[in-house]
């Protein structure tokens, strides 16, 4: 889905250095409807190469085309028709409006806007219709080309992509949930390893919080003017465990309708995408992905399944309390963080919801009028 002038669309990166960002300059490496023409970062790293900024964490070596982009400032005037935030949540919030109101789409991994009653929390294939709002938002704000867009935390990703097909067959009713969260949820340099190192941590600030908050919004209704909650009882316990990537979860569900184990667990294998995401280069057209072994999934081993953008599933089985308890595991980086954004945003420029702006070349050989 390229532009109406043929070309690809230029993605920016704000936080390019970070974890997300790195993920991101990553993924739009050869990427066939966008090309990273601009990053973005705080005063540690503005007026130097991205090569010579960047931390990188990354298997391979940096993508060439993002190696000698110089690293700019927060100033809306990024050479690029939208962008990416991978911003630490302090700056975020302030940011992502200045771009908004400048006339970028932003497309954002930070919790600051989420919860905003006219800011779609998007995953694709749960909601693709709440990208409606942004027609609300950019009337309430004023935003011409402009909207903000947020991604879910990154252990609400998975958890919410495999209670869809539940929702959708059998209805939901409760949630009880316990993360076990991978070190690369925290940024970097994240959590100091003599905290860490043969130990688990029972606490990560607000995340529990977003994890009961996060998912009424994403299994919820947007009427055409506000998004109704999903009315769910949720109970989070989240814990940080010495795991590079991959976020897994333990989750007991009460349904609404009487299901067998086999019952849930095809709702969850024949669980697909219509063919209009399932096209999105991002897309898989089955992003749930279910395992029989007893002692998968496991983070080292299923962390990169369909790369990295799908939520494996397994020990389905009865849960004595609710009634179906399951063990989950998603890539934080990826499906919780940096491919969503990008998801979301090939769902968007699918959609229309991209325009091309002018770069700063151009605008800078324009003849001077009088
Ligand atoms: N890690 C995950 O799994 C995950 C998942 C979902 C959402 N998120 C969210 O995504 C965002 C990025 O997370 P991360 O893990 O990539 O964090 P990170 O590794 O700490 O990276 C933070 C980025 O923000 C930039 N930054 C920090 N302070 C700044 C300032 N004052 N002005 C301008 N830029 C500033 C940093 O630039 P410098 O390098 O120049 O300091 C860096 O590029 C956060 O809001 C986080 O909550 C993370």
């Amino acid at each position: 889905m390229s532009r109406r002038d043929g070309k690809k669309w230029r993605a920016g990166v704000l936080g390019a250095t970070g974890m997300v960002g790195q993920r991101l300059v990553k993924l739009l490496a050869d990427h066939p409807w966008f090309e990273l023409t601009g990053v973005a970062a705080s005063e540690r790293s503005t007026g130097k190469t991205y090569a010579d900024a960047v931390r990188w964490h990354l298997e391979g070596p940096i993508p060439e085309e993002a190696r000698k982009l110089v690293v700019k400032d927060l100033e809306p005037t990024l050479d690029c028709d939208f962008v990416f935030s991978a911003l630490d949540s302090s700056v975020a919030g302030k940011t992502e409006e200045d771009f908004a109101r400048a006339g970028y789409p932003v497309l954002s991994n930070s919790k600051n806007h989420r919860m905003d009653p006219d800011v779609p929390l998007l995953i694709p294939e749960v909601n693709a219709s709440h990208a409606e709002a942004i027609r609300v938002q950019r009337k309430n704000r004023g935003y011409d080309t402009g909207f903000i867009v947020t991604n879910p935390n990154c252990s609400t990703a998975g958890l919410v992509l495999v209670l869809k097909p539940l929702a959708d067959v059998f209805g939901l009713e409760k949630i009880f949930v316990v993360t076990l969260q991978a070190l690369s949820g925290a940024g970097y340099p994240g959590v100091p390893s003599l905290d860490i190192l043969g130990n688990v941590v029972p606490f990560i600030s607000g995340e529990e919080e977003k994890m009961e908050a996060e998912p009424q919004k994403l299994l919820g209704k947007w009427d055409g003017s506000r998004f109704i909650d999903a009315g769910l009882g949720i109970s989070a316990h989240c814990n940080r465990v010495p795991v590079v990537d991959g976020h897994l979860e333990c989750a007991s569900v009460r349904l609404k309708k009487t299901a067998t184990l086999d019952e849930v667990r095809e709702a969850l294998r024949s669980f697909e995408v219509s063919p209009e995401l399932a096209s999105l280069p991002t897309g898989l057209k089955h992003p749930i992905v279910v395992q029989n072994e007893d002692d998968r999934p496991q983070p080292r081993k299923d962390a990169n399944t369909g790369h990295g953008m799908a939520a494996v599933v397994g020990r389905v089985r009865e849960c004595p309390l609710l009634d179906v308890k399951l063990t989950l595991l998603s890539h934080n980086l990826v499906r919780g963080a940096a491919g969503a954004a990008l998801l979301n945003a090939e769902l968007l420029a699918a959609r229309g919801y991209l325009k091309a702006r002018i770069s700063n070349n151009a605008r800078n050989a324009e003849p001077v009028t009088r």
